[in-house]
């Protein structure tokens, strides 16, 4: 099956050659065609160009995008998109002035969406979930981190990627699974953590291992979680067998946690609310991506990850939502790129690197995925007629993707 688009307004995101991940100043470009054509075969981009170079191609259909721009889908490189239960009920507690950490500290937060999860089973779990991957899907999301931790029992955090991997089964978007036993330490254990963090070392992992239940490691590494000390001992006994560690860091407060996570290898570092100027100058010496999450900043109304810092300091960034029910309700990744422009300064051929190559990178999806180069998967999407690419962060709190195509197929 070939798929021939024409007279696209403007091609975004065209890499002829297959890079990994973006930095810096490099951030700055976003290559683009105007006036393009694009060819899918199968699963794949073909070929793309000028349409002034358009050859004769004898395709199964043939769309004409005349005023609509297409973009290589949005790479979610960080969600909790498995709950059990909204918590609205803490919004409004923090409307009335507490704190996210003093809704946390009696017994809300992380640890009141695990009773939840305790009371539901892994079908309502799935059908839940799998509504609102439908729906980010739609916004333009073409690749996606989803995580446990909202178990925080043995029970509990297996039925999480149970979810997950089924929701990997039934789906063609691409998903990448995160074991985050150690998302919060759980009532029982308050006094006893070494108890707790024995039971996901030595009886949640060999299970996630038989059943091959996750790719990456995650822990919240963050005063009142888990101590980089901690954070050492489970990211280390994840990569024992076969995760890649992508960590909670840097949200409240530095605490070693990024030295932690690029001594073992990261992946990513995800949240970087609060940096420091060593913790910088590590980064600057790693192949791990550093990931924003501005959305769950305007909800909490906590301070945005400096991220013109960051790309300042010569360093690569991603985006992504932190989808979940406590510190951001939403798996918006339009949003969060306007976000990224209005609150955090990227310019918009900064924020769609971002959300695009940089995200994939973060997915360790980038061979495959975040830009339109021939060979990867035909993961795209084509917004309304609009002006420029510029309309898509300015136009915030709506969005403008009018169709998603995910391996080529349109859903
Ligand atoms: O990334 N910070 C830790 N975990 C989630 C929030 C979890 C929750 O409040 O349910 C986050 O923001
Ligand atoms: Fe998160």
């Amino acid at each position: 099956m070939t798929t021939l688009f024409i007279n696209i307004k403007e091609l975004i995101q065209v890499r002829d050659s297959s890079i990994l991940k973006v930095s810096g100043q490099e951030m700055k470009e976003l290559p683009t065609i105007k006036n393009a054509f694009l060819l899918i075969e199968g699963e794949r981009i073909k070929d793309y160009g000028s349409m002034d170079s358009l050859p004769k191609i004898n395709a199964d259909k043939t769309i004409d995008l005349t005023g609509r721009i297409m973009l290589p889908t949005w790479c979610d490189s960080h969600t909790h998109l498995v709950f059990a239960a909204t918590r609205e009920g803490e919004f409004v507690d923090r409307i009335n002035g507490l704190t996210y950490e003093e809704i946390a500290e009696k017994g809300g937060g992380i640890l009141n969406s695990a009773k939840k999860l305790q009371e539901k089973t892994e079908e309502e779990l799935y059908s839940e979930a799998e509504q609102r991957l439908q729906d980010v899907l739609k916004m333009g999301t073409g690749a996606i981190e989803i995580k446990s931790g909202y178990g925080l029992s043995l029970e509990g955090e297996i039925k999480m990627l149970r979810v997950i991997k089924k929701l990997k089964e039934n789906y063609t978007i691409p998903i990448k699974s995160t074991f985050l036993g150690a998302h919060a330490i759980p009532t029982e254990y308050k006094n006893n953590r070494e108890a707790y963090i024995d039971l996901i070392i030595n009886e949640m992992m060999p299970i996630i291992h038989k059943e091959g239940l996750a790719d990456y490691i995650d822990v919240f590494c963050e005063k009142g979680y888990y101590t980089p000390e901690e954070t050492n001992q489970i990211l280390k006994a994840g990569k024992s067998i076969g995760l890649i560690p992508k960590v909670h860091v840097n949200q409240f407060n530095s605490i070693g946690g990024i030295s932690v996570s690029v001594k073992n290898d990261a992946l990513s570092v995800d949240h970087l609310e609060v940096m420091t100027e060593e913790d910088l100058e590590i980064l600057s010496n790693s192949d791990t991506m550093p990931v924003a999450l501005p959305s769950c900043s305007f909800f909490l109304g906590i301070p945005y990850t400096n991220g013109r810092e960051i790309i300042n300091s010569d360093l690569p960034l991603a985006l992504a939502t932190d989808y979940n029910p406590g510190s951001t309700p939403s798996g918006n990744m339009n949003f969060v790129v306007s976000l990224a422009c209005i609150r955090m300064k990227l310019t918009p051929e900064e924020a769609i690197n971002a959300a695009t190559i940089n995200g994939a990178y973060a997915l360790n999806l980038s061979n495959d995925i975040g830009s339109i180069t021939k060979g990867k998967l035909a993961n795209i999407m084509i917004t309304k007629p609009i002006t420029s690419y510029s309309f898509i962060p300015y136009n915030f709190g709506n969005h403008c993707i009018d169709s998603v195509y995910i391996k080529g197929q349109t859903i």
